[in-house]
This record gives structure tokens, sequence and C-alpha cells, in this order.
């Protein structure tokens, strides 16, 4: 039988402005089983949406350092905010900064009727983090950041 490919909508595509970027942590399901926290940040650059974990390689800080400031101020790169790594939107290659020559850990989008959808990541389901039980909650846990 054929395996359905799992996606999971983060939001909608106008959720993410023209050359902007923006923050959602959502909950992920790791190796051990266990669920943790997936800090991810969706770019829009010249008509695609891409997404990385919000995790710079050189100290592993999240990239928005100074909160929602993502990118440098041409919003021509991903910035993060700690020590100035400079990345490339389309690749996540970091070319300049105390990182430079790593990559941002990128993760797969999918736009499905308007919504950015992620693929590849097992997400957790409404119950995966410590918190309180909503039954209003959405089948996957976003906060905006
Ligand atoms: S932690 Fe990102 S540049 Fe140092």
């Amino acid at each position: 039988m054929e395996q359905v490919r799992e996606i999971y909508a983060v939001c909608h595509v106008n959720d993410v402005a023209k050359r902007r970027a923006v923050g959602y942590v959502l909950a992920r399901v790791n190796d051990e089983g266990k669920t943790v926290p997936f800090p991810i940040v969706i770019v829009r650059h010249q008509g695609k949406y891409f997404a990385y974990v919000n995790r710079c390689p050189h100290q592993g800080s999240r990239l928005d350092f100074e909160p929602k400031q993502f990118l440098d101020p041409t919003q021509r790169f991903l910035l993060c905010g700690k020590h100035g790594s400079v990345f490339d939107i389309a690749t996540g290659l970091c070319n300049d900064g105390p990182c430079k020559g790593e990559q941002l850990e990128a993760v797969e989008v999918v736009i499905d009727e308007e919504e950015v959808c992620i693929a590849g990541v097992q997400i957790a389901e409404e119950d995966g983090l410590d918190r309180e039980e909503n039954d209003e909650m959405p089948e996957v846990v976003i906060q905006p950041d």
C-alpha cells in the first residue's frame, strides 16, 4: 500500500508578507519519542517560501536574538542577531560571520491550498507539549512567536 506523506499546515500564505520572515514554535517528536519544542522560521523571498530550524549553527542561538528580527536591514539575507552571521535565504548557507560555510537546517515547505505547510518532520499532535488540555486547540500546536 502506498504510504501517504504527511504535511502540516503552519500558516496562511499571507501570514508571511513579501520579503519578511515569521517565527513559529511547533512541537516535534524527537528520535527518543519525546515531544520537544520545534522553533522554525518561514521566509518569503522572490515569490517562494523557505523554512529553517530557528537555530544558528554557530552557537545554537535562535536567529531572532532580537525578537522577530530574522532578516538583515536589506531584507536579502537571514541574520543571526547574536554575532551577525548572514545566511542566504534560498539555501541557508552562511555567507559571512563566525559560522561562514555552515548551513541552517532546512525544513521542506509545501504550499497546499494557500497554506504554508511543512513536510518531512514528525510534528506532535495536540497533547504534545506540557500544556493544559483545551478542546479548541488546533490539531497541530502552533504558537506565533
Ligand atoms: S550564535 Fe549566531 S552568529 Fe553566533
